[in-house]
């Protein structure tokens, strides 16, 4: 597949099982993730690559969150196998730096193309891959457990293991109006 090609048929898979990749597919994935565009070269990001016992904590932590929010029973038990959705997640958050041209937004897109980038090359390398967030990417409960650093942000949790269903390539869509052209 050309590289135009496997760009446009790009596509979320979040039917994974084991196996992770393994720890020479784990240094593509984040070498790509270090290849993407950062205005005056932060590296505004932090990952945290979770998996084996590493789920269980992150577990504990994510009940830690919903408990201090909620006591609803069916949101808890959910939180309770977020992590075993796939057998590896990679936490991608920002490290923010004081730059005098570079804002914060700058440096969370840097972050974000990192996560897309290791998306990317997990599928390059036969991997499926899910970019998730919901409301544990935003508590500070989750941050604090995971030490990032406080005034940053958890960009997504990238779900990442072997695909357990292939999935229909979803047709591509027309980007007409979305677009204007000056000439
Ligand atoms: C920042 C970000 C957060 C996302 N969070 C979620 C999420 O929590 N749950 C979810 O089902 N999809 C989430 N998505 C969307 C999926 O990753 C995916 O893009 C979407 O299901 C469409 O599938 P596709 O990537 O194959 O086009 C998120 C995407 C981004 C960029």
């Amino acid at each position: 597949m050309s590289a135009i090609e496997f760009l446009l048929n790009r596509q979320s898979n979040g039917f994974l099982r084991a196996p992770a990749p393994n720890t020479t597919d784990l240094d593509v994935i984040l070498t790509a993730a270090l290849a993407v565009p950062d205005h005056a070269g932060l590296n505004p990001y932090k990952f945290h690559i979770i998996e084996n016992q590493g789920l269980a904590k992150l577990t504990k932590i994510y009940v830690q969150a919903i408990k201090a929010n909620t006591d609803d029973q069916l949101k808890l038990e959910k939180a309770k196998k977020m992590a075993y959705r796939a057998p590896m997640t990679i936490v991608v958050s920002t490290h923010y730096q004081h730059h005098p041209k570079v804002p914060k937004q700058e440096q969370l897109i840097t972050a974000g193309c990192a996560a897309h980038a290791m998306q990317m090359a997990a599928g390059a390398l036969g991997y499926g891959a899910m970019w998730r967030t919901g409301d544990l990417a935003y508590s500070d409960i989750v941050k604090t457990g995971l030490g990032i650093e406080s005034g940053n942000d958890i960009v997504g949790f990238l779900y990442l293991g072997t695909k357990s269903k292939e999935l229909t390539n979803k047709p591509r869509r027309n980007h007409d109006q979305y677009t204007e052209y000056w000439n």
